[in-house]
């Protein structure tokens, strides 16, 4: 299997984590690759018309794309146990709320680099950063249970997603008012799949 990926990306680190979480990251082929909002750059196209990573060509079938689609794929071939069937929606729920902080913070980085800074609109940067902080308090009000249980895919989207807020947004400082939750992603980061996979500029 091959898989297209980059590492400033942090839907890409949730996959990235994944296998190593299940012991096969070295059993599969990484290509790095980047593009732009307006520039295809190296994105693997010929495989997934939308340009977008992850992609995952499998050896027997068509590229899988979207880094949930590769997470569901890989635990039905590598059984990791990370959707756990009596906590599935919950699971699913906390993972889309990972993705939904990590839309969210690509955003405000991509509006800064697609756009001349006398046309980016401010106001849309602060939407997208209202969005990140609803979700944390989320997390810290509500999630904490099963942050703080046995290995779930949820906690893999929520540790890239804090990930990535420290990588490109630090100073925002999303741990003030947020004990819990920054408590948690200390822990978390000890783990190897962690360590080995720290966002990084290409
Ligand atoms: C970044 O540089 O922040 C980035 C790169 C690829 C995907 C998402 C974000």
């Amino acid at each position: 299997m091959q898989l297209f990926t980059n590492p400033a990306s942090p839907f890409c680190r949730k996959v990235e984590i994944v296998l190593h979480e299940a012991g096969k990251f070295d059993a599969i082929e990484i290509s790095q690759v980047a593009g732009h909002p307006t520039d295809t750059g190296t994105m693997p196209i010929t495989v997934n018309p939308i340009g977008k990573i992850p992609t995952l060509v499998r050896d027997d079938g068509p590229a899988l794309y979207d880094s949930r689609v590769i997470a569901r794929y890989l635990d039905s071939v590598f059984d990791t146990g990370l959707y756990p069937e009596t906590r599935l929606w919950d699971v699913l729920t906390l993972e889309a709320t990972g993705d939904g902080i990590c839309d969210a913070a690509v955003l405000m980085i991509y509006e800064g680099r697609s756009r001349a800074e006398d046309k980016q609109d401010p106001a849309f940067v602060e939407a997208q950063w209202n969005k990140v902080t609803r979700a944390l308090d989320a997390l810290e009000s509500r999630w904490m249970g099963l942050l703080e249980g046995p290995m779930n895919m949820g906690q893999i989207a929520v540790g890239a997603a804090l990930g990535y807020l420290d990588f490109r947004h630090e100073a925002r400082d999303w741990r003030t008012g947020r004990p819990a939750l920054a408590a948690w992603f200390e822990g978390f980061s000890e783990r190897p799949s962690i360590q080995a996979t720290k966002p990084h500029a290409p």
